[in-house]
């Protein structure tokens, strides 16, 4: 490799850092995001984002966003630049548009923001995308919200965090009261108080301090507040973990920040940390070994697609993570499954609002490609070689319908839908065992009208989708099955590769088939 790309990718690759926000709906994300692109300096984006969660949907019209695709297309990937890095938040759709897609985002991030209302604590969309993240080992960020309400006490926080999630967790910071009371947060790592001064300040307010003990943090807060800060960092520093890197690394120990997105409180000191821990793009498993990043040949693998809902404009988007190299547009690149060199000529970069036409871009950016329907969930695309990186996981579904097609005339392109759709990833498709019954799985409710809306409009084929109850899925590894074992509640169906998937009613059902079965292995991803 010539010196001069060899220190170029190095460089590149130093400042990136790319990484999505998982939170449960109306914990801040939208918010969040706002402030961090307002310090980025994408003032023109203020509001953007705003807008497009403005016009989240009641899922009977969920079509109108889809006439705005231009909009939730672009704002999939948001990338701005702060202080000498550049950064790429990738969205993470929760509400009703909450898919297999959001899961999938999680596998192009190398570290993710867990963002928790302080008065709601950890909830159940954030547990499914922090499992997610959890299973990748990456390290995680935990961003504590709305300290300007009343919320729970942060050791009971911390306790909720280790319970559930199973991650242990250490402040960075600390609040100094809390709602009406705040008065600021403690910086633990650089002895420093962050002085709340109510609405959206945009400067920061900070004093340095000696210690948590320091008599000003009492002139400042109060004798109450200042007795309460002292005694809950003593406990913290006797019974709390200690920060740890390499943990983080691991994804074992969380960095918790107090703040209030809102307000702009605490946002920008969380965004500086968080940049000189996270980490850089990573290297990638694939069958040439770990991928770096800073191999001279690009490469990249495609972990969403995205069709354009208006009948005018047919077109698709993949969206690439880049792994390696530098991508130039125009360049030939290596289509590995397809065994095709193909024309990377019209890609795009996403800047909230803005379609950019990229010319150049680096390990850990998103690239969208212009996708005549070349292109699957997982494909690998490189520059003079075959690397496939590690398969992305199937995640399961929760929510099934059975489907049957109104004209049976009409099979043919029934059958060709079903089967772009699921290389697209909109929906998961299953057989019964016995009774040869179709059956979609997906993991929300918008995909499945998003499924009978396609069809119907690209393939002409009117569908009925009858709901099943069931609410789990697991693959199921035995040596032999017995279909006869899981009758209660649940049905067996197998998958498009032919991979025996139960289907489960409920939990109860679940664990009597686990009984049933005690030789078998009941897995929550495909094999
Ligand atoms: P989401 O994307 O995670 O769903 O959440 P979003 O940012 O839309 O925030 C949900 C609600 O929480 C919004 O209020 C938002 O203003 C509020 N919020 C976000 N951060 C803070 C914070 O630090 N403190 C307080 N008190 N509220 C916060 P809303 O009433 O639903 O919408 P809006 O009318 O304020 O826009």
């Amino acid at each position: 490799m010539s010196k001069a790309l060899e220190q170029e990718l190095g460089q590149e690759v130093d400042k990136r850092r790319t990484f999505a926000i998982i939170s449960h709906p109306d914990a801040g994300k939208t918010t969040l995001t706002e402030k961090l692109l307002l310090f980025g300096g994408a003032i023109r984006l203020a509001g953007s984002v705003k807008a497009r969660k403005a016009s989240k949907h009641a899922t009977s019209d969920w079509m109108e966003i889809e006439k705005q695709r231009g909009i939730s297309v672009t704002s999939s990937v948001m990338q701005f630049d702060y202080n000498g890095h550049r950064i790429n938040i990738l969205d993470t759709p929760g509400h009703q548009d909450f898919s297999e897609d959001t899961y999938r985002t999680l596998t192009a991030a190398d570290s993710a923001v867990m963002l928790i209302d302080v008065a709601k604590g950890v909830e159940a969309q954030t547990i499914k995308l922090f499992q997610v993240c959890a299973k990748r080992g990456i390290p995680i960020f935990t961003f504590i919200n709305k300290l300007d309400r009343e919320g729970r006490n942060p050791f009971e926080l911390m306790e909720e965090i280790e319970q559930v999630l199973g991650i242990r967790s250490v402040p960075m910071n600390w609040p100094i009261g809390m709602g009406r009371e705040l008065c600021g947060v403690y910086d633990r790592m650089n002895d420093q108080v962050e002085l709340f001064q109510g609405d959206d300040h945009s400067t920061i307010q900070l004093k340095k301090v000696d210690g948590y003990e320091d008599p000003v943090i009492r002139e400042m807060a109060g004798d109450f507040l200042h007795d309460q800060l002292c005694q809950d960092l003593e406990l913290l520093d006797v019974a709390g973990d200690p920060f740890d890197l390499e943990k983080v690394k691991r994804g074992e120990l969380t960095p918790v920040f107090f703040g209030s997105a809102v307000n702009n409180f605490g946002v920008q000191t969380f965004l500086e940390n968080f940049l000189k821990l996270a980490p850089k793009p990573e290297p990638r498993r694939s069958t040439e070994g770990l991928v770096e990043p800073t191999n001279e040949k690009f490469s990249g693998y495609v972990f969403k697609i995205q069709a354009n809902m208006n009948p005018a404009h047919r077109d698709r988007i993949a969206f690439l993570r880049i792994v390696s190299g530098k991508f130039e547009r125009g360049m030939t690149v290596k289509h590995v499954r397809a065994g095709k060199e193909i024309k990377l000529s019209q890609p795009q970069q996403f800047l909230a609002q803005d379609r950019d036409i990229v010319s150049e871009a680096y390990p850990g950016d998103i690239i969208g490609l212009f996708d005549p329907g070349i292109f699957r969930i997982g494909d690998s695309l490189s520059q003079g070689s075959e690397i496939v990186f590690d398969e992305l996981p199937t995640f399961s579904p929760e929510i099934f319908a059975k489907v049957t097609v109104k004209n049976a005339l009409k099979h043919k392109q029934y059958q060709k839908g079903i089967d772009q759709l699921t290389e697209e990833g909109t929906i998961q498709v299953f057989t019964t065992v016995g009774f040869e019954d179709t059956l979609l799985g997906v993991v929300g409710q918008l995909q499945f009208e998003v499924f009978e809306y396609r069809m119907k409009g690209e393939y002409g084929v009117d569908v009925q989708l009858q709901r099943m109850p069931f609410q789990f899925a697991r693959w199921i590894i035995a040596d032999k099955i017995d279909p006869s074992k899981f009758r209660i509640n649940s049905t067996l169906v197998k998958d498009k590769k032919g991979n025996y998937v139960a289907l489960f009613e409920n939990e109860y059902a679940m664990r009597t088939a686990m009984e049933k079965n005690p030789d078998a292995k009941f897995q929550e991803m495909a094999p």
